[in-house]
Formats: structure tokens, sequence, C-alpha cells
């Protein structure tokens, strides 16, 4: 895998919306594979200013979620679906139509895990996966011990996520809920690229876990060293555990720049 130290979160969201921009010209009815939380807007931010700058036509992309609470209508404003359509369809300028992701509210929820299994293999993969990653080394919401092979299922949060997720309720951590359904590791490895974006010393031990430690389920985003084509993009503080920082540095500057990410 690549690691690309950057000096700070816009910085990492320019390269990342770089990548992006790279790819829609290349194939303009792309999948990209979305994540929410706070590590990726300044990727969303950087990718929408080119669109408006007219440097990149998003309007033919596809859009495909990551994971999804259970229990939360479509319409409640931190569904997963809720925030991508306002952090990512509409900046972007792109249609609900081109949007798909797993039915969280689906009183069949095994079915809908299978459906949305499905939906993706049906639109010919996902060709580049934004991911963020948890204090525990979660991607998606594969939390530790999560099979390395999982396909998208329903998965209980930790108390840690759901610590860390209050912030999005108001600070209350009782209105967060226990359930998710997310891709698998063994789905997120099916996309053709992966870019694992990180940021501050609170992701440190997770990064240094997942780029330099054994490839192992207890840390879900070790599984990215298994992925031909994956790409961990982190700022100085997520970075200050890796003992090849200075490696990944030298490397780095040196690639040819036709190269990307
Ligand atoms: C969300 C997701 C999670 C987050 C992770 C980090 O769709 O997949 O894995 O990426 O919890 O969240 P932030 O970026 O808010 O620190």
């Amino acid at each position: 895998m690549e690691v690309v130290i950057v000096p700070d979160a816009k910085a990492g969201g320019e390269l990342v919306a770089q990548a992006l921009a790279e790819l829609v010209r290349r194939k303009p009815d792309a999948v990209l594979g979305v994540a929410t939380g706070s590590t990726p807007l300044p990727v969303y931010e950087a990718l929408t200013a080119k669109v408006r700058a007219g440097a990149v036509d998003v309007s033919r992309v596809r859009i495909a979620q990551l994971d999804e609470y259970v229990g939360l209508p479509a319409e409640h404003p931190e569904s997963y679906r809720s925030v991508l359509r306002r952090e990512v369809l509409a900046p972007l300028g792109i249609d609900e139509a081109a949007f798909m992701g797993p039915d969280g509210a689906a009183s069949d929820i095994v079915a809908a895990c299978q459906a949305y299994d499905a939906a993706l293999a049906g639109a010919g993969g996902v060709d580049l996966q934004i991911l963020g990653i948890g204090t525990d080394g979660h991607i998606g919401f594969n939390e530790p011990c999560s099979s390395l092979a999982s396909r998208t299922r329903i998965k209980t949060l930790t108390e840690q996520t759901r610590v860390d997720n209050a912030r999005f309720f108001d600070g209350d951590i009782t209105q967060v809920p226990h359930h998710v359904i997310t891709q698998g590791i063994g789905t997120i490895l099916d996309a053709r690229h992966l870019v694992l974006l990180a940021s501050g010393e609170g992701k440190a031990d997770a990064v240094a876990a997942s780029v330099e430690g054994p490839v192992a389920s207890v840390c879900p985003a070790s599984a990215l060293q298994l992925h031909p084509h994956a790409t961990v993009v982190v700022d100085e503080g997520a970075a200050s555990k890796l003992k090849l920082g200075d490696y990944f540095r030298y490397t780095f500057a040196n690639k040819p720049a036709w190269q990307g990410i």
C-alpha cells in the first residue's frame, strides 16, 4: 500500500479530489464509493470546487454509500443518506437517481444487505472507495474482529464508536443507533482503488496498526494490505506513530509525477 503524508487535512482533500477528477475524466460514469464522518469532508469540498470551476464534469458519476444506521428513517438528518445528500450529492449537483445505498429502515435487513451487494455488483463495482478510519481501526462500520471476507451485513457498533459519533446527535449518545448496515470488508476490497484518509493524533495508533501491523481482523483497516491498489493519506498527526514515516515521505516525494495516487 502507498502511504502519503500530507501537511494537513486540506492538502489531503486536494490530493484525493485530484485523483477523483482524473478518474472521472477517464471514466465519466465511474462509481465513487463515499464515506461519511468528518474526515472526507475536505475531499468533497475540493471536488466541489473543481466541478464549479468547470475542471471536471460529474454529471454521469454514480455514488455508492458505504454504510448506514439501522432504524433511522431515510429522511432523519443524521441518516447517512441525508448526510451524503447534503455533503456530496447537493454540492456536486448529482441526481438522487445516481445514488445507491443500503436501506437501513427495511423491515427485512438481511434481504436489504444482500440487495445492496447485488446492486453494487450490478453497477459494475466501485471504482474508487473513500474510507475513514475509526479510533479502533474500523473501516465502514466493520468493528474489530469483523471477518476480513465479510459482505454487506448488519453490525453492532461498539460503545467507543457510539461515543465518537454522539457529536452528530447533539452529544447525546442515547440517540446514536446501536446497529448499522455496512459494506463488509470483502465488499470493500472489491473496489478497484481504496483511499483511506485519517487526520489528527487521535487516529495515529489505528493508522500505525493498519499500515505497519499484521493483517488481522482485530484491526479491520489492516485488510487494506491485501488490496493491490490501496492509498493511505494521512496528515502529520495521524502519521505520528508510523515507524516508516520518513520512508513514506521519501518515496512519495520521488514518485513519477504522472503516476498519481
Ligand atoms: C462512516 C464510516 C466510518 C468513519 C470513521 C471515522 O461512513 O465509514 O468508518 O469513516 O468512523 O469517522 P470520522 O471521519 O468522523 O473520524
